[in-house]
């Protein structure tokens, strides 16, 4: 074969392919193109195999054209690659419409336990209350005896407190955490506690773990005064301004004077009947028991090394489960525990 021959034979094949590109309508069939040109039994492959036939001194000459017709064909094929894809791109976009809204994932919903805490640390912290928290494994050194209450006391016993060791205990209450952030701490201070508790107790209104939220504030000339101002505050907003708070004188250890706080009965608005049927929520007497509460006792500062004659302080503590009942009119404790979702969803925000 001749050179002239041999490089017409190339050149022929530019056009062959441009052909066939125009021809090809879609990225499947420039598969084919792709087979029949540039493959290894290919229309190249086989115009290549006539270089053999040329002269020495041909040869070098016909490989670099050879070279460059190669480049171009492959060069052409992927322009037209590249055109179909794009075009295919723009087709989707005009069937997608970015107005159509999406898909919203289904959120979980927030533990009606987990709303109350919020709410309650929400209004503290409004009120310059920081939010503390400890172990739920405790001492006995913070869990009774820095809360002045002694070893024969009956809340010690091994009927109520669950006991890892002699003196490693899980936390019965929430009040040790004023003996912790007292003793990490300088007056004034003032911080709210939120977080599990243990009990050996289970039945229709006890359950072994429930939650508390333990409070106080300590400072210079603090009264009862400040105390009931306090807790009435948070009552109103929790249940409402029309809601009656009282006090009752009681008794704590950690408090001197104590007292326990009831609110008007949140289901019959305080009068003990509805239509002429007996309360249900508070056993007809118009109050429900919400929460304790005093003066911390001078015993707790000396523990803690605060000077009782420099700075007084209250204290109080709740359980959440029984705001949580009173607030939302659940009758049965176990529901907090069961997390069926049919009772969860009901809380969606
Ligand atoms: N720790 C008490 C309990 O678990 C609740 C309590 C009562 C906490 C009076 C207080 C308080 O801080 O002053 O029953």
């Amino acid at each position: 074969m001749s050179l002239d021959n041999f490089l017409n034979k190339l050149s022929g094949l530019v056009q062959e392919l441009e052909k066939d590109l125009n021809e090809a309508k879609s990225i499947s069939g420039l598969e084919e193109v792709r087979v029949k040109f540039l493959s290894r039994k290919g229309r190249l492959a086989e115009v290549m195999k006539g270089l053999k036939s040329l002269s020495e001194q041909d040869k070098p000459v016909a490989g670099k054209k050879a070279n460059e017709i190669k480049d171009k064909l492959l060069r052409l094929w992927q322009e037209k690659k590249a055109y179909f894809e794009t075009k295919q791109k723009e087709e989707q976009l005009k069937t997608f419409d970015p107005t159509v809204p999406g898909r919203i994932p289904d959120f979980g919903t927030l533990h009606p336990i987990t709303l109350v805490i919020e709410e309650i640390s929400d209004i503290f912290t409004s009120l310059g209350f920081d939010v503390v928290q400890g172990p739920e494994v405790e001492t006995d050194f913070y869990n009774f005896e820095a809360l002045n209450i002694p070893p024969e006391h009956p809340a010690r016993d091994m009927q109520d407190t669950l006991y890892i060791t002699e003196n490693i205990l899980l936390r019965t209450h929430t009040s040790p955490l004023q003996i912790r952030t007292m003793l990490s701490r300088k007056p004034p201070v003032a911080a709210i506690a939120p977080g599990k508790v243990y009990r050996r107790d289970s039945d229709l209104t006890h359950s072994p773990m429930f939650h508390q939220i333990e409070g106080f504030l300590v400072d210079k000339n603090v009264t009862m005064a400040e105390l009931r101002g306090t807790l009435t505050l948070f009552l109103h907003q929790v249940f409402g301004k029309e809601t009656k708070v009282r006090f009752r004188p009681s008794f704590f250890p950690f408090t001197e004077p104590s007292a326990e706080v009831d609110i008007s009965c949140v289901l019959c608005k305080g009068k003990g009947q509805i239509n002429g049927v007996p309360c249900r929520v508070c056993k007809e007497t118009g109050w429900v028991e919400i929460l304790g509460c005093g003066m911390i006792d001078p015993a707790v500062f000396h523990m803690v090394g605060y000077d009782p004659e420099e700075f007084s302080g209250f204290a109080f503590g709740l359980g959440v489960e029984r705001v949580a009942m009173l607030k939302y009119g659940i009758g049965d404790l176990r529901i907090f525990f069961d997390n069926d979702l049919r009772f969860l969803e009901q809380f969606k925000g």
